[in-house]
């Protein structure tokens, strides 16, 4: 079709309204058994699919099952073993095969109960479930409630590499109990917190200073008071995301520290969780930006005074520097062959622009420099 053609054609089109879909965050504890009424609110349907992991099922599970009926609807529970090894479009397979089998249909609702593998694989099983249903997410790690439930990105892993096989879904809602964090273990309450420095250092040095300040300790112990922390974390996600639903721009900011994170969680095969890489792969971007003459100086220490008094690790794992760079070339940042990172610019702030672009390509060179600077000595 000639250009003129095209145009002529597209003169006499039909422009389709696609409004940005908004939708509520709830937080407050207790709000898991009194599910029904959001779900009467965002969410009406004929059926409930509750889909957890096994452990999270055997926590919340009969819970929120229970409560979901109480909306006048019908509940099932659909189940998978915990951890990101099970975050693959075999899951997948198997949840919508199980849903099939269970005769789910259109007029059923998702709902999406635990941490942020169950959000993203819950949340694309409902995107792509007979053409999509709709999704209520109902995090239960810190993580997910603050980072991985906000912003309607779903998706699985594939051998190539994280979140490779995905949808933009966005949710009817968000509901939030922190209540539920009570049985989270510590490791996974650190994890949580690992995304909530993220946000604070892309976004909010206000936020970064109270998160020095923090007890963590304290906090640790007994985090179901839902604290300014989850919910200023949450604001600060939520504003990138409103201002860049689909990440054609300023979104590619919430990636700092997740070049190296996803090339850490590859290479160790999933044996260093999500958040402890994103540690990792923060303090790595913070002291490559620092090297590119991009990040202010002494932004890396203070990144990595805050991520170990949280007890987050920050040095690389003990494995070739060469594969960590080798995993971070099939990241979905990276275009063309160069590897893109999102950088600070100094804490509290991302570097970069809306025309000048939000990430940067850099060579392979210069992040082994970085890596193999911080090597755990004796490992090549
Ligand atoms: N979509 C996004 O925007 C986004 C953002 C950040 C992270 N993520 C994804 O999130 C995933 C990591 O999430 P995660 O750290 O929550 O992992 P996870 O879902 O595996 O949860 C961690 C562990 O905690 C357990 N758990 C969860 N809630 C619990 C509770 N209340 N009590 C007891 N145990 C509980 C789970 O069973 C699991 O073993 C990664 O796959 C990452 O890619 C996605
Ligand atoms: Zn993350």
């Amino acid at each position: 079709v000639s250009r003129g053609r095209l145009d002529a054609v597209i003169r006499r089109s039909i422009t389709v309204p696609a409004a940005v879909h908004h939708y509520d965050v709830l937080i407050e504890p207790g709000l898991i058994d009194r599910l029904a009424d959001a779900l009467a609110r965002y969410a009406p349907a004929a059926r409930y699919a509750v889909i957890a992991d096994a452990a999270v099922a055997a926590l919340y599970g009969d819970r929120t099952v229970v409560a979901a009926r109480a909306s006048g609807s019908a509940a099932d529970l659909f189940t998978f073993p915990p951890g990101e090894r099970s975050k693959t479009r075999a899951t997948w397979g198997a949840l919508t095969d199980a849903m099939l089998e269970a005769g789910i249909g259109r007029d059923a609702c998702v709902i999406a109960l635990g941490g942020g593998v169950t959000t993203d694989l819950a949340g694309f099983v409902a995107a792509t479930y007979m053409r999509g249903l709709p999704c209520v997410q109902v995090p239960t790690s810190l993580l997910a409630m603050i980072d991985a439930s906000i912003g309607g990105k779903t998706g699985v892993d594939a051998p190539a590499g994280k979140n490779l096989v995905g949808a933009f879904a966005p949710p009817r809602c968000v509901v939030v109990d922190p209540g539920v964090l009570g049985t989270l273990p510590a490791v996974e309450r650190r994890a949580g917190l690992a995304e909530a420095v993220k946000h604070a250092a892309i976004g909010d040095a206000g936020h970064f200073e109270a998160l020095e300040g923090l007890d963590a300790d304290a906090w640790l112990l007994d985090p179901e008071t839902p604290t300014d922390l989850v919910a200023r974390s949450i604001g600060i996600k939520a504003a990138i995301v409103e201002a860049d639903p689909n990440e054609r721009g300023r979104r590619a900011i919430l990636n700092f520290g997740h070049t190296i994170a996803h090339a850490i969680e590859r290479v160790t095969a999933y044996e260093v969780g999500h958040g402890h890489a994103v540690a990792i792969g923060m303090v790595v971007e913070a002291r490559l930006g620092e090297a590119l003459g991009i990040t202010r100086p002494g932004t890396a220490a203070r990144l990595a005074a805050l991520l170990e008094r949280l007890g987050l690790p920050t040095a690389p794992p003990a494995v070739p520097v060469r594969a960590i760079v080798a995993a971070t070339a099939t990241d979905k940042k990276a275009r063309g062959g160069a590897v893109r990172y999102a950088l600070l610019s100094a804490i509290g702030a991302a570097a970069g622009s809306d025309d000048a672009g939000w990430t940067v390509s850099v060579p392979p060179e210069s992040a082994a420099a970085i890596l193999s600077a911080m090597r755990t000595p004796g490992v090549m």
